[in-house]
């Protein structure tokens, strides 16, 4: 992997850590333990922050693995706001549920299983805030059908667009060539995007922000 962040600057920042609630820690520690991709927790704040701002009353999350930011988000929305999740793996929707129901926000979840790809197209409702978040050769597809699903004036967030740093090197390891191509070819099309007023946040592993048009 390469640096995105100087370490200094990185050790600085995480010294600003706010105390979390226990189980977002015993989540980020199962992700630690048992490999599962979550969401870097400084890129969580963000989003945190984007939804008390946005206050979306329905929010998609393409990609949920074990809730930790499904969890997130449904703690900042309000009372009546809903988050819908989707997910493929059985086994990490199963580990999902069993935090969903520990959360005290399980009402304000819905977690679907499915591939994204054949449940977005039955989706008939808008959403105000998108989060994808899934995996990065699907990256394309699944932000087009989220484009036809988020309303106008509506936010899109989209996780891992600096990809452990391969996208702005020149140095990309063997395994990561593919997915690294699809991750560039990914930005150029979020930022040219014309009904998106979009972004790259160099936050956690690069965190694309668009707002549609
Ligand atoms: C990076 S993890 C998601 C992390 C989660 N959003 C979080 O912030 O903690 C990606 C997850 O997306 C799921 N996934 C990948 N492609 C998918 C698809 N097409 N449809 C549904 N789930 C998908 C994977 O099984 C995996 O659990």
């Amino acid at each position: 992997m390469t640096q995105i962040f100087f370490p200094v600057q990185r050790k600085y920042l995480d010294s600003f850590r706010k105390k979390e609630d226990e189980l977002i820690i015993e989540m980020e520690l199962y992700a630690i333990e048992h490999k599962v991709p979550i969401l870097n927790w400084h890129a969580a704040e963000l989003i945190e922050k984007l939804i008390l701002i946005n206050k979306p009353e329905r929010v998609l999350e393409i990609g949920t693995a074990i809730a930790y930011t499904t969890i997130r988000i449904a703690k900042c929305l309000h009372k009546d706001s809903v988050i819908h999740s989707i997910e493929k793996s059985e086994d990490n929707l199963k580990i999902a549920l069993l935090n969903v129901e520990k959360s005290g926000v399980s009402k304000k979840i819905k977690l679907i299983q499915g591939d994204a790809l054949s449940i977005m197209p039955q989706l008939n409702k808008k959403y105000d805030f998108i989060f994808l978040d899934a995996d990065k050769e699907d990256y394309k597809r699944l932000f087009d059908y989220s484009m036809i699903l988020l309303r106008k004036g509506g936010v899109i967030v989209v996780d891992n667009l600096l990809w452990h740093g391969y996208a702005a090197s020149n140095r990309v390891p063997a395994k990561y060539n593919k997915s690294t191509k699809h991750i560039k070819d990914f930005n150029k099309l979020f930022i040219l995007q014309q009904n998106l007023d979009s972004m790259i946040i160099p936050i956690g592993d690069g965190l694309g922000l668009g707002i549609k048009k």
